[in-house]
């Protein structure tokens, strides 16, 4: 998703601007560019493709001056061009804008703009930023001014930082993530704290429908009234700046390895939140679980242990869904809103509807500074380090073993679960992967694989369809095993490949049946299964264990096949075309 940086200084800008905007690839985009003020002048540069690949073509890090700002784009409005790309300069190029988000009522302003006399060059909504900025420049001479008049016209959600051409920055956020770093000598604005953690991790969070403006060793935040506004200053986790793949070949792979360490730390820091949850859970008479992609697996997960461990029963929703049903949620209900970024745009807006029913906010989340932390009542920390692959891997895990705990707790610790030798067991998965890598090479030319799971091994067959397309960009779909002969059965043939999650518990024998019929229709079978048999073409083993633990056991071996089917594919494991990390617009 578009990150947005700025800096102003004693050091020069565009080289550390171009080391923030490495350290928040991560975050996804397909162009980047950079603008720095010097000696009254504003200079541009922007291309399209990774940071490294633009700024050794066009030198980005060589643009004079000492105050600046950069951006990477995830293309929303216009295709992905060097036009399209940030900064974008006002038609009179006194002023260069980047921004994070989605102007609603761009057509509208630009159309007005235009009768003007302003043209535009790109086909961004961005754009129009820096021509109000102009338009209104002109008239007031004052940035304030100027910044109240631009955000009183725009609708939307937005965050986005300006440069006028006498040096001054300023920025303004709605609804999109904005943080203010502040160093011993220079101020950093950045839409993670990876884009400043290196040189400080004192950090301000700009609360929404705030703005800042930056000048000569002060700054001063106002509320979209020209009030001044309150803040605060937070020590950031410099935990999250230690991002580097070590030996790894590439993040993703390093994140499916640390997964032992993250089934013992999970949750670890929130004994006290975990606690909490249960007794608002206990209390409540609707639970709800919130989340997106993969998170939003987790919460399908959720509902089938507190079912059956618990006698609970809860609610999934896809959090970009609840903004069509709001009616849905019972008030004074419970809400576990799960994100490992804690800046997904759907589930800040599926929170938000839940406050106005007066629920309580349970936030089971990897970022403790992100906005659902903050928003929420109550927060348990994934306790997993930074996740930087696109794909998420370890969170999962993390998540589920959170849930676990709940479960424990709720069920007075009637389900017993030994997380030490389950750990332990997966590093015997780790270290065995000279059969996962031979299986992922058999899928290079394959375009379909559908996963089958019946009971909790269903949304794992969801979440590993998710890591498939995600990381090797084959077709795949999750499907409940019973559900095989009302259509799926229609497209087995030669060409496909089926993978079978069928461990020891009460699904063994049906699925088993399952893969037979489509084995009989000439599809090539991996079995995921503690139990060999003559059906599975290829049979990756997975520890005898608690039944309970299953799920992560086995998405572990398909996190690992997709990326070794991506390596395969040629395609990049962690950072795949057109997704991103963070996705902060709806
Ligand atoms: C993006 C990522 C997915 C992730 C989803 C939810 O789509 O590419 O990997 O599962 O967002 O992210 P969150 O940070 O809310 O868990």
């Amino acid at each position: 998703m578009c990150s947005i940086i700025g800096y102003y200084g004693k050091g020069f800008a565009a080289p550390i601007l171009v080391k923030g905007l490495k350290r928040m690839e991560y975050r996804g985009y397909d162009s980047v560019g950079v603008a720095t003020e010097s000696n009254n002048q504003i200079e541009l540069k922007k291309g399209i493709g990774k940071v490294n690949e633009v700024n050794s073509k066009i030198h980005l890090d060589t643009l004079p001056g000492k105050i600046g700002i950069g951006h990477t784009r995830w293309a929303t409005h216009g295709k992905v061009t060097d036009f399209n790309a940030h900064p974008h300069s006002s038609n009179s190029g006194k002023i260069a804008i980047v921004h994070n988000g989605i102007i609603e009522n761009f057509e509208e302003l630009k159309k007005q703009l235009e009768e003007e006399g302003y043209n535009f060059k790109s086909e961004t909504d961005s754009e129009i930023i820096a021509n109000l900025l102009q338009k209104h420049y002109e008239k007031t001479g004052d940035v304030k001014e100027t910044i109240l008049k631009t955000v009183s016209e725009i609708k939307g959600h937005y965050a986005f930082v300006a440069m006028f051409e006498n040096g001054q920055l300023a920025a303004a956020r709605f609804h999109e993530p904005l943080i203010i770093g502040i160093g011993q000598d220079d101020f950093f604005l950045s839409s993670d704290v990876l884009g400043f953690i290196e040189f400080t991790d004192d950090a301000i969070y700009l609360e929404n429908g705030t703005f800042v403006i930056l000048e000569k060793d002060k700054f001063q935040i106002l509320d979209f009234d020209g009030e001044h506004a309150k803040y605060g200053i937070t020590k950031v986790s410099k935990e999250f700046g230690d991002a580097y793949k070590g030996d790894y070949a590439h993040f993703t792979l390093k994140e499916i390895y640390e997964q032992p360490e993250t089934i013992l730390k999970a949750g670890e820091k929130s004994q006290e939140a975990i606690e909490k949850t249960v007794d608002y859970i206990r209390h409540s008479k609707n639970i709800y679980v919130t989340g997106s992609g993969t998170s939003y697996n987790s919460a399908l997960i959720a509902k089938q242990i507190l079912s059956k461990y618990a006698k609970i029963r809860v609610d999934p929703i896809i959090a970009s869904e609840l903004q069509f049903a709001p009616d849905s949620i019972e008030e004074n209900s419970i809400i576990i809103a799960i994100s490992q970024s804690g800046e997904s745009a759907d589930v800040l807006e599926a929170i938000k509807i839940g406050k106005q029913a007066n629920c309580k906010i349970i936030a089971i989340v990897n970022l403790l500074t992100s906005s659902l932390a903050r928003e929420a009542d109550v927060v348990i920390g994934m306790n997993c380090g930074p996740e930087i692959g696109v794909a998420a891997t370890k969170s999962f895990s993390a998540q589920l073993v959170i849930l676990y705990k709940i479960v424990q707790k709720l069920s007075n610790n009637k389900i017993t679960i030994n997380f030490e030798k389950f750990a332990e067991s997966i590093v015997e998965t780790l270290e065995n992967t000279t059969k996962i890598q031979m299986i992922a090479g058999k899928l290079k030319e394959i375009s379909d694989v559908y996963i089958l799971g019946r009971g909790i091994n269903h949304p794992i067959a969801i979440e590993a369809a998710l890591k498939l397309k995600e990381l090797t960009y084959i077709h795949a779909e999750g499907i409940a095993g019973g559900e095989l002969k009302h259509g799926p059965l229609a497209l087995m043939d030669t060409n496909v490949f089926v993978i079978i999650f069928n461990p020891n518990d009460s699904t063994y024998a049906d699925t088993l049946t399952s893969a037979r019929e489509i084995k009989a229709r000439g599809a090539k079978i991996i079995g995921v299964s503690d139990i060999e048999s003559d059906v599975y073409d290829y049979w990756i083993k997975i520890p005898k264990i608690n039944q309970v633990l299953y799920p992560i056991s086995e998405i572990i071996p398909v996190q690992l096949l997709s990326y070794y089917a991506a390596l395969e594919k040629d395609t990049d494991p962690d950072y795949p075309r057109n997704l991103a990390k963070s996705v902060t617009v709806k």
